[in-house]
């Protein structure tokens, strides 16, 4: 198969690019992606050279562009992952959020339906998060029909494009699925988001962020299991349905401060008064932050017979060993205007 992968430079993408050339060597891939701050071509140096990755340096919003790119490559099925990702960037500047999120969502569906007509073959797979559900309480869990109550710029930008997808496939007969996962963590993650930070921070012995008082909880899933988890919905999942993707691991934001800081203190042979721990600070919390997430898992493991691979400590240890081993990767992400976003964010 020819399948357009969009946001294949990000965190999740290239992750899936990887993956899906593993499990699918004789598909070709077309990674579409601008290279925003968050994309890195350096994630995918493993697979430069290999004759079916194709890179197309493209911006969702150029409408004409992304209607070519399936013209000339002859797409065959789609896997959006293209977005702007960063809760606090959309609390800080919402723009660029409904531009990309919603309106690129919208050109890219376009683009599908203009060159893929009425045929019910090709599959538009739409890559979103569990953030579009809104808030939990100390019970329960998100289930595929959890209403929609966005509560930050970036989740409301996401349940547009859910929206969006969902009415393609109503109105137009277009192939869809959408997944809604939880909390990723793992290789190539940009360090801005709450682990990578914590990690990146330790090693470079600046304070460790918490909002609030860091009892908001996610449930996070090793990014491995959500590319399993993809590769499986693309070609099994059922069309106009949604899958909740989660790792059933709910973890307070302390404790996963504690679990990161305990973790490398042990790699690094530090205690006491050295230990990393002493490096956590209260900050003030993140306007409208969700106090807890939790994804119910039993339409993927009843359908799919999906369920994460990967435990949380394993996973994390991995994660923290690949920074470690990666600092160049992280010194080449962190220049530049992320320093300038960084050092604005924390008045450094
Ligand atoms: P990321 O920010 O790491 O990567 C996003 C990628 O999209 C980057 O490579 C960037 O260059 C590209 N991009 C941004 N705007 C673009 C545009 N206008 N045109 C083309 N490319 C553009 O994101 P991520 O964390 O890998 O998330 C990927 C997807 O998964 C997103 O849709 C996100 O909403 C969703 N998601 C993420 C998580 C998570 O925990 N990270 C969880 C659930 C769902
Ligand atoms: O749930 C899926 C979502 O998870 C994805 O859709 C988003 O793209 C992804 O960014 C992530 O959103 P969160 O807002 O949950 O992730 P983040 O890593 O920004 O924050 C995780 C938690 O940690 C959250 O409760 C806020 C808190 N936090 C975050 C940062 C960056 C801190 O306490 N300190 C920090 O410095």
């Amino acid at each position: 198969m020819r399948i357009l992968i969009t946001g294949g430079a990000g965190f999740i993408g290239s992750n899936l690019v990887l993956h899906w050339l593993q499990h699918h060597p004789q598909d070709h891939i077309f990674n579409l992606d601008a290279l925003t701050y968050a994309g890195n071509l350096l994630n995918l140096k493993e697979v430069e050279g290999n004759s079916n990755y194709h890179f197309l340096h493209a911006d969702l919003r150029q409408t004409d562009v992304v209607k070519k790119i399936f013209i000339e490559h002859k797409i065959e099925g789609v896997l959006h992952l293209a977005a702007e990702s960063h809760v606090d960037r959309s609390i800080n500047g919402p723009a660029e959020f409904i531009e990309t999120n919603i309106l690129g969502t919208f050109h890219l569906l376009e683009a599908a339906r203009a060159y893929w007509g009425n045929s019910p073959d090709p599959r538009f797979h739409h890559v979103s998060t569990d953030e579009v559900f809104g808030s939990l309480g100390p019970k329960g869990t998100f289930h595929e029909a959890t209403p929609y109550a966005p509560n930050s710029p970036y989740s409301a930008s996401k349940a547009s494009s859910d929206h969006l997808v969902r009415a393609y496939h109503y109105t137009y007969g277009l192939n869809v699925v959408t997944t809604n996962c939880s909390n990723n963590y793992g290789p190539f993650q940009f360090p801005e988001k709450l682990i990578p930070l914590l990690i990146h921070n330790c090693l470079t012995e600046r304070s460790l962020p918490i909002y609030g008082d860091g009892s908001n909880i996610r449930d996070w899933l090793y990014v491995e299991d959500h590319c399993r988890a993809l590769d499986l919905i693309f070609h099994k999942g059922r069309t106009g349905e949604c899958y909740n993707i989660g790792g059933s691991n709910e973890w307070r934001n302390l404790d996963v401060a504690h679990l990161i800081c305990d973790l490398l203190d042990k790699e690094l042979g530090r205690s006491g008064e050295a230990s990393f721990r002493q490096l956590i600070t209260f900050v003030k919390d993140r306007p409208g932050h969700d106090q807890r997430y939790a994804i119910d898992p039993q339409k993927m493991l009843r359908e799919l017979k999906w369920s994460p691979d990967s435990d949380f400590q394993t996973g994390l240890l991995q994660t923290i060993r690949w920074y470690l081993n990666n600092q160049a990767w992280v010194e080449q992400v962190t220049s530049g205007s992320y320093r300038e976003y960084y050092r604005q964010q924390y008045n450094l």
